[in-house]
């Protein structure tokens, strides 16, 4: 998704946009832009491509002057190109914005404004809120926006910037994410914290219907009516260092590291001599959840297949039917959903505009909402009644890694505070599983220690294409997401399937030489397992197990077997994710991927 970072202060306006756009180029793009305002006329530059391309411009041509606004596009409407590339400008070449969103109505906008002789130079939707604001202005940039924005429909975070009025920037949020940072003698907005943290900890987050005026000295929050409103203050816990990569060649790698430190640090707060705690922003009392009926839990992409091993655990500890939808099915098909039915969001960036609506969509029904989120103060977070946060930092790699296995770590201790709460499992299981979970880091460094076998099967099979994953029960999940990670940061094609459904169409896929990754840990249905790979390797497949040390039969029936140690078959999908991650990692690497960027593919997708 787009990037915003703007800037009003002393510091070079150069060093500080960029420094602001790199910090944000994990969020997906394909050209980029920058604007001030130098000697009283608007300087525009920008391009389409990397960030090395606008640093090239800068360094020949740099802007200048006190306030300037910087953008990432990932092209939603107009192709990637320079004209397209934000900042969009108006007619008089005096007003500039940058915008992450989209504007629904920009089409019957645009013929308006064609009519009043406004002339376009791109077809971008940005381009109709430059002319917009360039009609209404009357001197005043915050009351211009004002007026503008109240004829927009959709979602729009903006940055704007008049020649007229070169010491600020005045900045407007509906649907897309914007943060403030407050400096000394220095303000700054962005679309993530990431691009301000190395200025200031102290952030001021922006709901939906509000603007503000930076200016070097201060920063004015106004509501859409032009009323003006005070703001809450936050500080930000966490260091720029974790925002580097350290010694790992990408951010990826690093996160998938991390894994470990992650999950043994979110069991220590959660849970305190044997009892849960689902943090500050839990807020459902035991009575609210004691006579729970369903469970819906409703995500996208690697979120979802948290939230399907969410299923499992759900039904198998707490006993409560549970479904798990994909969020831009789930807004538009107008579930079925009783009172006590207590709807899941579940979402690393809390920003993905799908899950946002499906969680509108229950809160329409007045049911019961809660998130589990990575990103703190994020949209979804601020809408649902409670948030579980997974705490597992930023998350800079597009492909999600750490995220992943903290949300199957918060659902599965959800699934035990639930089954706790109703007497559906004895304490002495739940007590166990606590135990087992425990283990859990240990398990995962363990794992980590042997990633050189899985990059010597990365290698043998890179250049293979049209892998097949195959899983059943609480992994079927899992090999939806070996296969998600590994198409979405190799660009090879590979399929997620319920093993036992092989035989009822995809293994016509199945001949010479087909590589076929199959989860076969220890389980209820390890036997099972094993059939299915028999069915497929019996067609010529070439078979990478993951299955359970000490698991000899596996071997005569694999060409490839990576071991992870023994663990109770509902916590399996944690490690069994580790092997799967650096599978596609190294196949990545191999087949010369951007692997923190791959290509089409943004961190937080904000649009529909
Ligand atoms: C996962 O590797 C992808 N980057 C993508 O599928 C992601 O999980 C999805 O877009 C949901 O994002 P969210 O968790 O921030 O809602």
């Amino acid at each position: 998704m787009c990037g915003i970072m703007a800037y009003v202060g002393d510091k070079d306006l150069n060093s500080v946009l960029m420094a602001g756009l790199w910090r944000l180029e994990y969020r997906g793009y394909d050209s980029s832009g920058v604007a001030s305002i130098m000697d009283g006329e608007l300087e525009v530059r920008k391009a389409l491509g990397r960030l090395m391309v606008l640093q090239d411009i800068l360094s020949d041509r740099p802007i200048g002057g006190g306030a300037g606004i910087g953008h990432t596009r990932w092209a939603t409407h107009g192709e990637p190109s320079d004209q397209n590339a934000h900042p969009q400008v108006d007619c008089s070449g005096k007003i500039a914005v940058v915008h992450n969103g989209i504007i629904e109505n920009h089409y019957s906008l645009k013929e308006e404004l064609i009519k009043n002789k406004h002339i376009f130079q791109s077809n971008t939707d940005t381009e109709v809120i430059a002319h917009l604001i360039e009609e209404n202005y009357n001197g005043d940039l915050k009351e211009s926006v004002l007026k503008s924005v109240s004829k927009l429909r959709g979602s729009f975070a903006i940055a704007v910037i008049v020649s007229s009025e070169p010491d600020r920037i005045v900045i407007y949020r509906e649907g897309s994410p914007l943060i403030v940072g407050l400096g000394n003698n220095e303000s700054l907005a962005a679309s993530d914290i990431p691009a301000i943290i190395d200025h200031t900890r102290r952030v001021i987050i922006m709901s939906d219907g509000e603007l503000a005026v930076l200016r070097k000295d201060s920063v004015e929050f106004y509501d859409k009516e032009g009323k003006r409103i005070e703001k809450k203050e936050k500080e930000i816990k966490w260091s720029p260092t974790s925002l580097d990569k350290g010694e790992y060649a990408h951010y990826m790698l690093k996160e998938i590291y991390e894994q470990p430190e992650v999950i043994e640090r979110n069991i220590a707060l959660r849970i305190e001599d044997g009892e849960f705690n689902l943090g500050e922003s839990f807020h459902f009392s035991p009575h609210d959840l004691a006579h729970l009926t369903d469970i819906v839990i409703q995500a996208c992409g690697t979120s979802w297949h948290a939230g399907y091993i969410g299923k499992y655990l759900f039904e198998e500890f707490a006993r409560i039917h549970t479904e798990v939808d994909i969020s831009s099915e789930f807004r538009y098909r107008n579930p079925v959903m009783g009172g006590e039915t207590l709807v899941i969001a579940v979402s690393q960036s809390g920003e993905t505009a799908d899950t946002l609506a499906g969680l509108r969509e229950a809160k329409a029904k007045f049911l019961k909402v809660l998130s589990i989120v990575n990103v703190r103060g994020s949209t979804i977070a601020r809408e649902s009644e409670s948030t579980v946060y997974i705490n597992a930092g930023p998350e800079i790699g597009v492909a999600s890694t750490k995220a992943y296995t903290s949300q199957i770590l918060q659902l599965y201790l959800m699934a035990l505070y639930l089954s706790k709460l109703r007497w559906a499992l004895e304490a002495s299981s739940i007590d166990e599983k606590l135990k087992g979970l425990i283990e859990i880091p240990k398990k995962m460094r363990t794992i980590l220690n042997k990633a050189d076998s899985i990059k010597q099967i990365a290698e043998k099979f890179k250049d293979s294409r049209d892998f097949m994953f195959i899983g059943r029960g609480i992994n079927y999940p899992s090999a939806l997401e070996g296969a998600l990670k590994l198409k979405e940061i190799s660009y090879i094609h590979a399929t997620g399937y319920p093993a036992g459904e092989m035989k009822h169409g995809p293994i016509a896929l199945i001949d010479k030489n087909s590589p076929v990754v199959a989860i076969a840990t220890q389980s209820s249905v390890y036997e099972k397992m094993l059939s299915n790979i028999e069915e497929v390797r019996s067609r010529g497949a070439r078979i990478i197990s993951i299955a359970t040390e000490g698991d000899k039969r596996i071997k005569d029936i694999s060409d490839e077997v990576f071991y992870i140690p023994p663990c109770g078959e509902n916590v399996s999908p944690i490690l069994v994710a580790l092997p799967l991650q650096l599978l596609a990692y190294y196949s990545a690497v191999l087949n010369k991927r951007d692997v923190d960027r791959p290509r089409n593919l943004a961190k937080s997708v904000t649009v529909e």
